[in-house]
């Protein structure tokens, strides 16, 4: 397996190009084209990172990766992150790492989002494997709960000796549910409920998704009529 996303991570690499600005995802997976990122800094690349997590910035840091805000550079060249669930029309469910939000809107201000997976997050529908992830203000957080539940799911309070912080100091609710039939319409009912803060659905957000198979990688790339 772990062939497998290293091999999707250093093709998505070869996309980074000297003088870029790239967000850096969050992951077992990124943490390879992290690696690949930090080897082009020490040959010479002039590149700046935009960390997804607190995780991802010590490790980028690590590699002497120049980190810089999103605030200060306004605007990304290249994102390359990971997915937990990839369905046939890129749209991803992400989140069980717990960086979401961070990359929701390292996504949103991206040109171009490559996403890495290996074989196994290629689904044909979202939901039926994986739980949702979405980010909660602690704040009354239960009944929240009751309110993302009404959507059809069994929301399940992520942390086993205490509710797991994210980076935000928020609360993640991992939402089973029996496949997920509209991403779009469930996305805008669960935006709609105070206290969440953000869902792990990421629709049109990925330009390519570059897959590491057992014999090589796979390149899809995003055509309008693919949304
Ligand atoms: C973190 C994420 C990760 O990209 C996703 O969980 C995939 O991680 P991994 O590459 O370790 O399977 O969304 O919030």
């Amino acid at each position: 397996m772990d062939e497998m996303k290293k091999r999707a991570a250093h093709k998505a690499v070869e996309y980074v190009k000297d003088g870029m600005v790239l967000g850096l995802g969050t992951g077992s997976t990124t943490k390879y084209a992290i690696e690949e990122i930090g080897r082009l800094v020490s040959e010479g690349y002039e590149l700046i990172g935009v960390p997804t997590s607190l995780e991802t910035e010590r490790q980028a840091r690590s590699l002497n990766i120049p980190i810089s805000t999103l605030e200060k550079v306004k605007r990304l060249d290249l994102t390359i992150d990971g997915a937990d669930e990839v369905d046939p029309q890129f749209q991803l469910i992400k989140g069980l790492g717990g960086a979401l939000l961070r990359e929701k809107i390292i996504a949103y201000h991206s040109d171009l989002e490559i996403i890495i997976v290996d074989h196994s997050k290629i689904v044909d529908k979202l939901g039926i494997k994986t739980p949702l992830p979405v980010e909660v203000v602690p704040f009354s957080h239960g009944r929240t709960k009751e309110a993302i539940e009404e959507l059809g799911c069994k929301a399940t309070l992520r942390g086993e000796s205490g509710p797991f912080i994210t980076d935000n100091g928020n609360y993640i609710y991992d939402c089973k549910f029996d496949g997920i039939d509209n991403a779009k319409m469930l996305e805008l009912k669960l935006d709609s409920i105070p206290g969440v803060v953000e869902n792990g659905l990421f629709l049109e957000m990925s330009s390519h998704i570059v897959i590491g198979t057992k014999d090589g990688v796979e390149i899809r790339e995003r055509t309008d009529q693919d949304c």
